[in-house]
């Protein structure tokens, strides 16, 4: 085996990694395993890992079911194309999908990350109006502090400020933004606070074919939560304005936020919803966009005939197959007392944070942990300090968070509270 050693410099010359530059100015870290809630640097030391691989893996790493499902599954079959050919994992998870989401949604789309899970849900809402006889409905309506994905369709409804708008804006669709909803979680929802969520809609509703919006947790580009009854009336309005309600629960699905999907903590069904990174334990990318038979009708009935999309991956029977396990995993675990633990282990690790000058915010919500501070943290500073601290934790922008995986004790939500602590309190 090649030499550890030079890894960091050989991946320097080619590798390419997100949202970075080629310069390698900012730091990385070689990895040799992961197990459990650890990951193992090459030079030895051991990461509480505090971000699940990006919300994926919530079950830990190397979970020996997870890593049986996928053996097994190699025993029969690794890959094949799934036109006009179908197999029992994406059949079995396709059915589970349906059984675990909101009732209406029936028919799954399986499809291979987020991003395209996103870009699926777009065009099957296009789709849909053509078919609807109504091909005007081609804009989107979203909220502000959203992130929905890198792909072009998903770009456009992410937040157009923090977002990549405005580097690709010549080239995107031009979409309607409301602003992020102002009611806090534990708050009620006020007429206030959707009037102009519903002006938009009232004002442009022969133009929108959907809404689009994460369902109470604001993930990756705001880390913030607003109340679900927002998400009730909104629901509400895009029925009575007769639009499309997308539901993104590709961060926050699986349990992350309490619930097992955001939209359960307001009781309501969207006509198009997208999941991915939990689904399958964050062991392969795979995602899914699930809707009603309503829209499957009407993409249906368009001139196409037929929904146009189909990715070579598509149905990937090693990665349903590890879906399959990672969700009956999930579902036959405490995961409820388990997050509400995390929870309560995060809440009262990272108060202190509070009081510290440079933090505007502390913040938790299920397994989710946040520290906002004022200014931008400076990734070159505070990332290797994190780890020297000995944990995992990925900073971005003013956010300092954490969603570690369920299965993580509570001396190691304490440890990796204290360490976010105590980085943000000696870089910000
Ligand atoms: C809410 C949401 N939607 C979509 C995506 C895109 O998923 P992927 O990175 O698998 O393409 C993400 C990724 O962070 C996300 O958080």
């Amino acid at each position: 085996m090649a030499d550890v050693g030079d890894l960091v410099a050989r991946d320097r010359r080619v590798v390419w990694h997100p949202y970075a530059s080629v310069s390698g100015s900012t730091p990385l870290f070689p990895v040799a395993s992961a197990a459990g809630t650890r990951l193992t640097l090459t030079d030895g030391r051991e990461l509480i890992d505090g971000m699940s691989s990006w919300w994926a893996a919530i079950h830990g790493y190397r979970h020996p079911v997870l890593d049986e499902a996928v053996r097994g599954q190699l025993e029969t079959m690794s890959h094949v194309m799934f036109g006009g050919l179908t197999h029992e994992p994406a059949v079995a998870l396709a059915e589970t999908l349906v059984a675990i989401t909101p009732d209406p949604l029936r028919r799954v789309f399986p499809c291979d990350s987020g991003s395209v899970a996103v870009e699926v849900a777009i065009k099957m809402a296009l789709q849909y109006w053509t078919g609807r006889g109504r091909p005007g409905r081609t804009r989107l309506l979203t909220i502000r502090r959203g992130y929905h994905g890198d792909t072009s369709g998903a770009m456009a409804v992410c937040d157009p400020d923090a977002g990549m708008h405005h580097l690709f804006s010549h080239l995107l669709p031009r979409h309607l933004f409301a602003s992020a909803p102002a009611c806090a979680f534990d708050e009620p929802c006020e007429d206030a606070h959707v009037a102009e969520i519903e002006g938009l809609l009232a004002g442009h509703a022969d133009e929108i074919a959907a809404v689009i919006c994460e369902p109470v947790v604001q993930g990756t580009g705001a880390m913030r939560w607003y109340a679900p009854g927002w998400l009730a009336r909104l629901r509400e309005l895009c029925d009575h304005y007769g639009v499309l309600l997308i539901a993104d629960e590709i961060a926050v699905g699986f349990g992350r936020s309490g619930e097992l999907f955001g939209c359960d903590h307001a009781g309501i069904s969207p006509d198009i919803m997208c999941v991915g990174k939990a689904m399958t334990g964050g062991y392969l990318s795979m995602a899914a966009t699930l809707c009603t038979d309503e829209v499957a009708a009407g993409v249906c009935d368009s001139p196409a005939g037929v929904f146009m999309h189909g990715p070579t991956f598509m149905g990937n029977p090693l990665a349903s197959a590890v879906a399959n396990a990672s969700i009956d995993l999930l579902l036959s675990s405490p995961w409820q007392a388990r997050v509400r633990e995390i929870s309560a282990g995060l809440a009262a690790g990272l108060a202190p944070a509070a009081d510290l000058p440079g933090v505007a915010d502390v913040r938790v919500l299920g397994a989710i942990g946040v520290i906002e501070t004022r200014e931008p943290v400076d990734m070159t500073v505070i990332q290797p300090l994190l780890v020297d601290l000995g944990v995992w934790v990925r900073p971005f922008g003013r956010l300092v968070y954490t969603m570690p995986p369920f299965i993580i004790s509570p001396a190691d939500v304490a440890t990796l509270a204290a360490a976010m602590v105590e980085a943000v309190a000696r870089t910000i």
